[in-house]
């Protein structure tokens, strides 16, 4: 116990220590790293790819995630007058496609345009997506998904797109999400998930392990990017699992449904 009896130190000790080492430690792909490094890491990653980010989505899903975003839009059922915040929006496709969809239904039934929030943590992703927007619809927060810049109870719909498994602490970023939507308010997460049939587990290992990671290169001149991408993918919880997550987080009727056989999922809850 004393200092230099080092080989006098208990078991249980040393257990402790491994323990609370493991309680600040996250994953960032396939590697342990400190808690409160990972956030500065994923924004490295993102700041490489954000030029080449929309491309690289689609060449690595053959524009299949075009689709899972439609499904995205269809349920969340954007309507004139209402507030979006996309968390993680990145290049900000999902805030337009809701703000579209809505300015549809006014055109048959009037009232005033919706509105959309797009909120990311890294500024370049932001910078990369700017198109010519109205920013009287459109917005941009630059913040991290645990500690929203925004008041409680604004928003009717909260999005957040293949982000969640980006963040460090999922569990708070749930409660933030939950925090700045309305009750009555729908939350819809969209994520890459854990394929449903072993036939495809295969193939889709070999696809991400291989081929997304050399096309990371070629496409992007990233290799080390996509390879993380393709582990967080890997890390991040199952269908089941995090729709418990979300229940612990005090969402309210919490179901999902799985996209191209649970290669990715649509989580959806509602605030009481
Ligand atoms: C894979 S991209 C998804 C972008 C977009 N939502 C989409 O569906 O294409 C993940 C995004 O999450 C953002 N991100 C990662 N960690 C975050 C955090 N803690 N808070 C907010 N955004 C975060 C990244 O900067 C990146 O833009």
């Amino acid at each position: 116990m004393s200092y230099g009896s080092f080989k006098l130190e208990p078991v249980c000790s040393a257990a402790m220590n491994t323990k609370s080492t493991q309680q600040n430690e996250e994953s960032f792909g396939f590697r342990r790293v400190p808690k409160q490094m990972k956030a500065g890491m994923v924004r490295e990653v993102f700041d490489r790819v954000a030029e080449r980010y929309d491309l690289m989505n689609d060449v690595m899903s053959f524009g299949v995630h075009r689709l899972w975003k439609n499904m995205l839009i269809a349920r969340a059922n954007p309507q004139p007058g209402q507030l979006l915040i996309d968390v993680a929006g990145g290049t900000g496709d999902i805030s337009r496609r809701f703000l579209a969809a809505a300015e549809k239904v006014r055109a048959r039934k009037g009232g005033l345009p919706a509105r959309a929030c797009t909120n990311d943590i890294n500024a370049e992703m932001l910078f990369a997506g700017r198109k010519d927007d109205d920013p009287e619809t459109l917005t941009h927060a630059c913040a991290n998904a645990e500690c929203l810049p925004f008041a409680d109870d604004i928003a009717d719909v909260v999005t957040i797109s293949f982000g969640i498994r980006n963040v460090t602490d999922k569990p708070k970023s749930l409660r933030e999400m939950l925090r700045v939507l309305k009750p009555g308010g729908r939350f819809l997460c969209l994520e890459f998930s854990k394929p449903t049939s072993q036939m495809l587990e295969i193939p889709y290992d070999l696809w991400s392990f291989n081929a997304i990671p050399a096309l990371g290169d070629v496409v992007a001149d990233d290799r080390e990017s996509y390879q993380y991408l393709v582990e967080s993918i890997r890390k991040f919880p199952n269908q089941k699992t995090f729709a418990e997550m979300m229940t612990q987080a005090g969402f309210a009727k919490v179901s999902f449904t799985n996209f191209t056989g649970g290669i990715a999922a649509l989580h959806m809850g509602w605030k009481r």
